[in-house]
């Protein structure tokens, strides 16, 4: 269930707590079967990743459950994590969203059509002083604009 590659960057995140708390490395854990699911969590996942950090599988899915960045429905190969809080919202975000959902032919949470791209609205992301922004994987986009936003997408491939 968890590949060769998962478990080799799961234990490096093992490695950085001390014996016996291989369960703190869940949140990571969890981030690293996701990508590999296309990033989606199933419950078997969840269940692998708690039997391979020996914690309740319970556990895990409170993580998983409780934290916006776990995807429990189908997604597409890059997920917009775009902050609707409220610097952001203030900021023109609402509208951002909506030009997003146009461009893309997809209302959030949805799957374009060629599985690229899914977007999700989430609350405050840190970076507010960028605000709007959204986050594609680990990276950031700040101070977004419909051209900013654009050029983005259409290099995502
Ligand atoms: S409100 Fe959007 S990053 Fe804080």
């Amino acid at each position: 269930m968890i590949s060769n590659k998962a478990k080799k960057q799961i234990d490096a995140w093992v490695a950085k707590y001390p014996e016996g708390r291989q369960s703190s490395a869940v949140m990571e854990a969890l981030k690293i079967v996701q990508a590999e699911n296309n990033n989606q969590l199933t419950h078997d996942n969840i269940q692998a990743v708690a039997d391979y950090l020996d914690m309740p599988g319970i556990a895990a899915a409170e993580v998983a459950t409780f934290y916006e960045n776990y995807n429990h429905q189908p997604m597409g190969k890059h997920v917009i994590r775009f902050c609707h809080n409220i610097s952001c919202m203030l900021n023109g975000a609402d509208d951002l969203i909506a030009h997003l959902e146009t461009k893309l032919g997809v209302k959030t949470g949805e799957v374009s059509k060629d599985g690229l791209v899914s977007v999700k609205k989430v609350e405050c992301l840190g970076a507010c002083v960028g605000a709007p922004m959204f986050q594609i994987g680990d990276q950031y986009y700040e101070n977004l604009t419909i051209e900013k936003i654009d050029e983005i997408v259409d290099g995502l491939k």
